[in-house]
């Protein structure tokens, strides 16, 4: 990239930073999503430890303060004084956060966070508060959440964090497309119809939601939807890892245990999610026991892994990776394969190019020395400034979604300012 449009890239990500800081957190859009978003305040807080790194503390410090007593970290955390701009709200959940989570990027995020300030970090005593909050978290996941094979089921799509993927779609067909709520759809107010996810699929995210809480959000009533998701638990490994460092960074005994649960999940997303003719990962169905055979960039993320992966799994993934599926058909990485079925340019997760998935992959890429694969990811971040949207059509690079969207904007500027070659940076 040309220094000056670098400058100018830096400085606008900044401002799209500080227009969605509310002082507490980062709202992922003003206008779309008005509250603070799990995933999104952790993607947030890996842009602004350039910046401003004790409000990237503060980002996850506020989310962790809505935890549950049984450890999970909610999905949404709500401002309740908006409830009228986004669906469904505190009203319907009848609780200030919602009862579901997202993936677990928290416990790395805290870690980088940390290494990017160690000193403002040990000041506030950053790693002392968080890391028992994040322990807990995970134990939530390894046990009230753990399915058949061991490994965390998500919920409901919106836990994925990738809602209408492919992977979803032959579970979402036993959910009947019916909801007791009257489905209000203030999203679309802020993004085409034809980029959101579709009425029928909102019948069905409704049905589920509305099951789970008429459950009390307990985790021992099947609902109808328990999904094993590549990405979900390739996250949750590294930070397992992630938490293993903050263990050994508080000279706490607990990071052989930390490291243990990692190989563990590595192990098990090996044995049990691999799909040899795809080439690369997929979700696996807990009620029914059947992989989900679809090529999504879901299924690339355990490159994160690559060092506990298989023999020659890594290879095969780079190739999918590279291949025409993905990048080698086009310039940016869609979320679902450009050879899918399923795969439409424009709709939300079944087809466009979202940048916190280019981003995962560019830290695994740099971690296996693929410095041109990692090249080609970045280019990705050449096209956010200036209006930085919530994901692009992977082949033209056109704008989808919402606009002034706070990942692509944090994202951006950890691209330009961060060269750093290992999943997990050493302190
Ligand atoms: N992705 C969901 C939405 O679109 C929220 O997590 O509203």
């Amino acid at each position: 990239m040309h220094k000056d449009f670098e400058e100018d890239a830096a400085d606008a990500a900044a401002r799209v930073l500080d227009t969605n800081w509310t002082g507490r957190y980062t709202v992922p859009a003003t206008g779309l999503y008005p509250h603070q978003w799990s995933w999104d305040s952790a993607f947030v807080a890996i842009g602004n430890r350039h910046r401003a790194p004790g409000r990237a503390r503060a980002e996850l410090v506020t989310l962790l303060d809505a935890q549950w007593s049984d450890g999970r970290v909610p999905q949404i955390v709500y401002d309740v004084g908006r409830d009228d701009d986004y669906a469904p709200g505190a009203e319907f959940w009848r609780s200030a956060t919602s009862g579901l989570v997202q993936p677990p990027v928290h416990a790395w995020t805290a870690w980088l966070v940390h290494c990017a300030d160690p000193a403002g970090s040990v000041r506030e005593g950053f790693l002392a508060r968080v890391y028992p909050l994040l322990a807990r978290w995970h134990d939530y996941l390894h046990g009230p959440r753990a399915g058949a094979v061991g490994l965390p089921v998500t919920k409901h799509p919106w836990e994925t964090g990738t809602d209408n993927s492919p992977l979803w779609d032959a579970a979402l067909e036993r959910v009947p497309p019916e909801a007791r709520t009257a489905i209000r759809r203030p999203d679309l107010r802020h993004a085409g119809t034809g980029e959101r996810p579709g009425s029928r699929d909102y019948r069905r995210y409704y049905h589920l939601a509305e099951a789970y809480r008429d459950a009390g959000c307990a985790d021992d009533v099947p609902i109808g939807f328990a999904m094993v998701c590549p990405l979900f638990t390739s996250v949750l490994a590294v930070s397992e890892l992630a938490l293993a460092r903050m263990a050994a960074a508080l000279s706490d005994g607990g990071g052989a245990a930390h490291e243990a649960a990692a190989a563990r999940v590595i192990t098990t997303i090996d044995e049990h999610l691999w799909d040899d003719e795809l080439g690369l990962y997929v979700a696996l169905d807990d009620t029914t026991g059947e992989r989900v055979r679809s090529a999504t960039v879901n299924g690339l993320v355990p490159l994160l892994l690559a060092d506990g992966l298989r023999k020659g799994r890594a290879e095969r993934l780079l190739e999918a990776l590279t291949g025409p599926g993905f990048l080698g058909g086009g310039p940016y990485l869609p979320s679902t394969a450009r050879d899918d079925p399923a795969f439409d340019p424009a709709l939300y997760w079944r087809g466009p190019a979202w940048f916190n998935t280019s981003w995962l992959l560019v830290r695994a890429v740099r971690a296996l020395g693929h410095v041109d694969v990692a090249a080609r990811l970045l280019e990705h971040f050449d096209i956010a400034a200036p209006d930085f949207p919530e994901y692009v059509d992977p082949s033209t690079g056109a704008g989808r979604g919402t606009r002034q969207f706070s990942w692509t904007a944090a994202l951006t500027l950890d691209a330009l300012l961060s060269d750093e070659s290992d999943v997990l940076p050493e302190q």
